[in-house]
């Protein structure tokens, strides 16, 4: 089994988003399964053109010549692939939603109806396989991740790939800084093995799971107090004397 992990945060490595991508994967590689780790922001992905060349032209084939020739048999051949973005005002990274758009040559430009709903039938060649969702936001609230929940779930349907669950993370990149100050987020940072392993050896995330990732770590007063106080200093740190 692959696990194709498509990450598109700006901070890449530095991220929230990564440093659960990192914990997800080492169950991944427990569970057996192979991994690859793609950073949008080194890559070069053209906005999609609108121009249909890859259904009726060439069919399967964009006609722009960038990073995403070698980056969509990738994507098609991936048993999991795993979007792995930051909420950016409600929603997924530009980046992402480029790189989604660049995936129409997987799709036929025909219409059938498939449960019960108007789509595109796949391309023969790209894969049934599973879509997971992996997030993390800067605002506390879980509902913050509601509108992304959503619109991959919808992806995935029209990409013919399965929903397999998601890991959304309220407040991620300040795992290390909470981890630092003697906050307990051990059980979060094992749940997010758990999922990687869950995914190979099951086929998707349990709810159970799912939920422990998403737990509150600290209260929502007290962490909006630190987040000010932070700003705040930062603020007058660029105050002339
Ligand atoms: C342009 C931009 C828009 C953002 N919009 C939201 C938002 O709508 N809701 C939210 O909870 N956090 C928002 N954030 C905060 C990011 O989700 C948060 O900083 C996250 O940790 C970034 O991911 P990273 O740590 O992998 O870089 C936004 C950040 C940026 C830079």
């Amino acid at each position: 089994m692959n696990v194709l992990v498509i990450n598109s945060s700006p901070r890449m490595e530095r991220g929230g988003t990564a440093l659960l991508v990192d914990v997800f994967l080492q169950g991944v590689k427990e569970a057996g399964a192979q991994s690859e780790v793609i950073y949008l922001q080194k890559m070069n992905i053209k906005s999609c053109l609108s121009c249909f060349s890859c259904w009726v032209k060439t069919p399967g084939m964009c006609p722009q010549k960038d990073d995403m020739t070698d980056l969509l048999p990738k994507i098609e051949s991936a048993d999991v692939l795993v979007l792995a973005t930051p909420v950016f005002v409600d929603g997924m990274t530009s980046r992402m939603k480029a790189l989604l758009d660049r995936t129409l040559p997987l799709l036929m430009p025909f219409f059938e109806i498939r449960d019960d709903h108007c789509r595109h039938p796949r391309r023969g060649t790209s894969k049934q396989g599973k879509i997971v969702l992996l997030s993390v936001s800067g605002f506390t609230e879980l509902d913050n991740f509601d509108p992304l929940v959503h619109h991959i779930q919808a992806i995935a349907k029209n990409m013919g790939r399965e929903y397999a669950g998601a890991l959304l993370r309220p407040i991620g990149a300040t795992i290390p800084v909470l981890k630092h100050m003697g906050i307990a987020v051990d059980d979060v940072l094992t749940a997010t093995k758990q999922a990687g392993v869950e995914v190979v050896q099951e086929g998707r995330i349990s709810e159970g799971i799912m939920q422990i990732v998403s737990r509150e770590i600290v209260p929502r007063e007290a962490y909006v107090k630190q987040v000010n106080m932070m700003f705040q200093r930062q603020l007058d740190a660029q105050k002339p004397e």
